[in-house]
């Protein structure tokens, strides 16, 4: 089964794609992107996935470039021709090819990458026993709520997590939690169910938003507002959500223990309600 991959209205094999050197997305990095998975052969929250991209273009004065039911359309058929049962449906939206100068052309044509590969879910083990996490300096831009293909703070704190044996790592600003370097973090502090607020800092995670509901559906209660490092080191639990991480249990951060050191109570009836949602 291939890898498929879709560039400005022509769908290919992945292994024969190809953009120009001068994409304003290879040469500055100038673009926006999403990633979508799917579920027992559906695309997962697809429309939600959608409007975040837009409000990304927009934010950085792109348009959208094709109507919702134009991408949706797309989706479909790049999963369809790849024929992998669960797939993870990547897009990159860039400004497309000019002359490499950093105030950008008005009337760029943005490039449209669409790719799709198989999914591979996380390890059974590292659900069933937790995830480790690191915290590092939050020294990301002013605007981490845009999906800027601009990932350097990312993968530096994420390169840093693995060397280190962890799963992810947490970014932490002014002494406060911001999310995870790919996913959003929560933590249950006296019986609450806390994420930290939306805003110019995180990426609202499609997960997050989802995860919110779920909890409150189950009856727990929810808050979003600020977490301090020392609150999230003292929490009972701790948890990531994202289109990979679904809902992951962390049981140690910086070294120490969350709680009893083992997934607890409320994220594994969370990830269950979850599961049930996704069929997954
Ligand atoms: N990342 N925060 C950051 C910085 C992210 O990159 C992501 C997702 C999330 C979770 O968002 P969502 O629930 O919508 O997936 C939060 C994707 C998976 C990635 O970069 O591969």
């Amino acid at each position: 089964m291939p890898n498929m991959a879709y560039i400005n209205g022509r769908f290919m094999l992945l292994s024969q794609a190809k953009v120009s050197v001068e994409d304003r997305g290879f040469q500055f990095g100038d673009g926006v992107y999403e990633l979508i998975r799917t579920y027992n052969g559906r695309l997962f929250q697809a429309e939600a996935h959608l409007e975040r991209l837009l409000r990304s273009a927009m934010a950085i004065g792109l348009d959208g470039v094709y109507s919702q039911s134009r991408w949706m359309a797309i989706l479909r058929e790049i999963y369809k021709g790849s024929g992998f049962r669960e797939a993870k449906l990547y897009i990159q939206l860039t400004r497309g090819v000019a002359p490499r100068e950093h105030a950008f052309p008005l009337k760029s044509r943005p490039t449209v990458v669409v790719t799709a590969r198989q999914l591979i879910p996380l390890p059974f083990a590292l659900r069933r026993r937790g995830a480790t996490v690191i915290t590092v300096p939050d020294i990301r831009w002013g605007r981490c709520d845009i999906k800027s293909i601009n990932l350097l703070p990312n993968i530096m704190a994420r390169q840093k997590a693995k060397v280190q044996g962890a799963y992810e790592a947490i970014f932490i600003r002014d002494g406060l939690v911001t999310e995870g370097s790919s996913s959003n973090v929560f933590a249950v502090i006296k019986g609450w169910v806390v994420t930290p607020l939306k805003g110019p800092m995180i990426l609202p995670g499609i997960t997050r938003e989802w995860v919110l509901q779920l909890a409150k559906e189950a009856g727990l209660r929810t808050a979003e507002k600020e977490i301090a490092l020392q609150k999230l080191l003292a929490a009972e639990e701790v948890f990531l959500t994202g289109t990979t991480a679904e809902v992951l249990p962390v049981v140690k951060v910086d070294g120490r223990p969350i709680g009893n050191g083992k997934p607890g109570e409320a994220t594994r009836l969370l990830y269950r309600r979850f599961q049930a949602h996704t069929g997954g």
